[in-house]
């Protein structure tokens, strides 16, 4: 399929049509919330979410996306498919994958057999994908503009193999900066996370070609993730803004300034890794004493603690499971509170003080996470 009659294939839904419109005509009025969010008086496509006792969030173009979202990391076809297929039938309405988690062909025969199961159409379910920064995992810094296009092609081939996309992907998330040192960038920007946020050119271009996309109706809504000040600043001059910033944040790791940037720009965060990957403050999260104490005051698990957690600092979140009887739990957030307390403890928590929101790009320090 080339990148024509993939554009060709996509048919602008009334909902990415009214979220288009929204944007491009200023014709509806927004509230700016307390928290920095301009959120459109008018909200366009909430498909069937606000029946399944989940909150959403408003992006800036008018389109509610779950709060709550099932990811796919790591995952091989066949656990991919049993866990997309248990968390929509267990509740959530939103997946999260990426073109370089290798399992689209499994995300999308999840994706078939949960639909089918809850009884969910289309519009009911939430799906999210991303593509590599240029530079990394493949795609062509030379050819920044092409080499976006042509992964987010093969991306909706694998993801529609066994499910009707209809066209077209809800939002689309740049995976990373761009990393144009070494032949396949990553470990050098890893190593050297200065880097990345230098390429401003390449963040430019990146951006420009998604935004194109955006804009011929491929996906809903457009964003980035693992991007701090500085690659947030090199977009500043673009009409269309990240709705959407997906970074890490896990109790023990304090905010370390992101959310405050990110709603500084009218950008939904979205934390990944809550409950710390399985790696890093997951045996804190899971079993430590300060979430302990918190489950058992309110009758929850220490993982519905830290994802609640998240979500009282106004976070979407992204975790992911392989039983359903976790992802049962991890939906069911959204009748209970932490007390200010709760949150207060909570946030002062370092166990896991030494990981990073995004791992390729420096920290803003306070002083410029507002800038
Ligand atoms: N944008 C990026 O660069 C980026 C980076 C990392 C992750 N992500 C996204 O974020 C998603 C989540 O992050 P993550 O995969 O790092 O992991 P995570 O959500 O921090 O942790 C997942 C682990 O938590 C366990 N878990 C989940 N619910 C639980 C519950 N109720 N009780 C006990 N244990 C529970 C799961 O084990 P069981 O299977 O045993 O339940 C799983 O091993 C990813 O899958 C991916 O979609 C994005």
């Amino acid at each position: 399929m080339t990148q024509t009659s993939l554009f060709c294939l996509v048919f602008a839904t009334t909902r990415v049509v009214a979220a288009l419109q929204t944007e491009q005509d200023g014709s509806t009025s927004h509230k700016t919330l307390r928290n920095g969010v301009v959120m459109p008086t008018i909200a366009a496509g909430t498909g069937g979410y606000d029946n399944q006792n989940q909150q959403g969030k408003v992006l800036r173009n008018g389109l509610v996306m779950p709060t709550m979202s099932a990811g796919t990391w790591q995952y091989d076809d066949g656990e991919a498919e049993a866990s997309v297929q248990a968390a929509l039938t267990s509740g959530f309405r939103h997946i999260d994958t990426a073109y370089d988690y290798g399992n689209q062909a499994g995300v999308s025969k999840g994706l078939a057999a949960g639909a089918a199961a809850a009884k969910l159409a289309r519009k009911d379910i939430f799906i999210t994908t991303k593509v590599p920064g240029c530079g990394i995992n493949g795609v062509d810094p030379k050819d920044c503009e092409g080499s976006t296009l042509s992964y987010l092609q093969k991306d909706y081939a694998l993801l529609n193999s066994s499910y009707d996309l209809q066209g077209h992907v809800d939002l689309v998330l740049l995976h990373f900066p761009p990393c144009l040192v070494g032949k396949d960038g990553m470990a050098l920007c890893n190593a050297n996370k200065k880097i990345s946020c230098t390429e401003c050119d390449a963040i430019k271009a990146q951006w420009s070609a998604a935004v194109k996309a955006y804009e011929k109706g491929l996906f809903s809504a457009i964003g980035v993730s693992n991007y701090c000040t500085q690659c947030l600043q090199c977009l500043k001059d673009f009409k269309t803004q990240p709705m959407v910033n997906q970074f890490q944040l896990h109790v023990g790791m304090g905010d370390q300034g992101f959310l405050a940037m990110n709603a500084a720009r009218g950008i939904v965060s979205q934390a990944y890794s809550p409950i710390g990957s399985g790696g890093h403050g997951s045996s804190d999260i899971l079993s430590g004493p300060l979430t302990t104490k918190i489950a058992k005051a309110h009758n929850k698990s220490t993982a519905q603690v830290a994802l609640k957690y998240l979500v009282q600092l106004n976070a979407a979140v992204v975790t992911k499971s392989s039983s359903p009887e976790h992802l049962k739990q991890d939906v069911e957030l959204f009748d209970w509170s932490l007390t200010r307390r709760d949150m207060k403890e909570l946030a002062a928590a370092t166990f896991a003080a030494d990981d990073t929101p995004s791992f390729e790009c420096d920290n803003p320090s306070s002083a410029t996470a507002m800038a």
